[in-house]
């Protein structure tokens, strides 16, 4: 304990096989299974700001789930077991802390990002848009005081991707910054604008389909509705109150909105219809899913193995993470380099090869939707 603040030492991406256990973590699941010889066991999710692991309690389950609830910091005595080629807490005892125990910040994962430079990147980005309606529209939704610290700290998911606290915002930021590469690519087909509107608004319905104040949840009109519905209508309400926003873009923004999932079966009601939709369809699953590999390579729990634990949300397959090797620089010269011979043929065959697989790989990513 450090001034009344439990001072919490090991955290989870630090976990090794066989580590003794004596800390706090925040149980984001809790539930009970019974094992195969009838026995009743529990089943835990715990987090804190480096990861998160599953647990178990296999001995007097009963008693200790009594102890705590989901959504409470807890301490929890255990050890760290080799589970699926990852990491488990075999739990031993646990005991809830209070709040005056803990600094929530420990537990929560957030993103690394500096939060203040993302508030000032998602001002840039409004301030040097050329439309003013677009601009005055997106000022008034990103500056209304109950809309604004919300996007600022939301989760983008509660699993898949960009889960942690600043995750929505940091997401949005990425794919502005692939809309400004993309519009200079395509320069006179794409309406730069309108483009980055649409990026700037497709989770924004996220700040109300998700609870983000401890474990990250649905609420319950993120259930009913879903983020994109409830940004349609957020939105919706931001252009009525705006003097003269013509309907027609009004129109184009909302379809942006409403297909950004890209087919019907993923969530979205309408098929992206124009360019702009089509390209932030497509960014915006690129973001999602190079994100989610990326963490799953650096998730502790899943250590040992170039293979990730089967992935079913977003990709219905193991994740190859042995990492592409460093490119091989050439020291030959030029001129033998551009001779015909038996190695260039091999190199030149092998780097059709690669290629190729390499396609392969991209369009095999984007057949489901996270
Ligand atoms: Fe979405
Ligand atoms: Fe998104």
């Amino acid at each position: 304990m450090r001034g009344g603040i439990f001072l919490k030492k090991v955290f989870i991406k630090d976990l090794k096989e066989k580590d003794q256990i004596h800390d706090s973590f925040l149980v984001t699941r809790k539930d009970t299974g019974i094992s195969k010889n009838g026995k009743p066991y529990l089943n835990l999710k715990v987090i804190d700001s480096s990861g998160e692991m599953d647990g178990r309690v296999w001995d007097d389950a009963e008693d200790i789930a009594k102890k705590f609830n989901k959504d409470d910091v807890v301490f929890i005595k255990g050890f760290a077991v080799a589970y699926l080629g990852g990491l488990q807490m075999n739990v031993t005892d646990v005991r809830r802390l209070t709040e005056a125990d803990y600094s929530l910040k420990d537990y929560l994962p957030s993103s690394k990002r500096d939060f203040k430079e993302m508030a000032s990147e998602l001002d840039g980005i409004i301030a040097r848009m050329t439309d003013r309606r677009l601009r005055g529209l997106l000022t008034s939704i990103f500056n209304d005081p109950d809309i604004r610290p919300k996007f600022l700290i939301a989760p983008a998911a509660k699993a898949m991707h960009h889960p942690y606290v600043g995750g929505l915002v940091e997401h949005t930021l990425s794919i502005c910054g692939l809309v400004e590469k993309i519009s200079v690519h395509y320069n006179a087909a794409v309406n730069k604008d309108l483009l980055t509107a649409g990026a700037l608004l497709h989770d924004i319905g996220k700040i109300h389909e998700l609870s983000y104040q401890r474990s990250f949840d649905y609420t319950d009109e993120g259930r009913l509705l879903g983020h994109i519905t409830i940004g349609v209508e957020l939105v919706e309400e931001k252009i009525r109150q705006a003097k003269d926003f013509p309907r027609e873009l009004a129109v184009l923004l909302k379809h942006m909105i409403l297909s950004h999932h890209g087919q019907l079966e993923f969530g979205s009601p309408k098929r992206p219809k124009t360019i702009e939709a089509v390209i932030l369809s497509y960014l915006d699953d690129m973001d999602a899913k190079v994100a989610a590999i990326s963490a799953m390579s650096a998730n502790p729990a899943d250590t040992g193995s170039n293979w990730t634990a089967y992935q079913k949300l977003g990709f219905e397959r193991a994740i190859y993470k042995g990492g592409a090797p460093s490119p091989a620089s050439d020291t030959r010269g030029q001129a033998e380099d551009d001779a015909p011979n038996e190695d260039n043929a091999r190199d030149a065959a092998e780097a059709a090869e690669v290629k190729k697989a390499a396609m392969n790989i991209d369009l095999d990513l984007f057949k489901k939707r996270i």
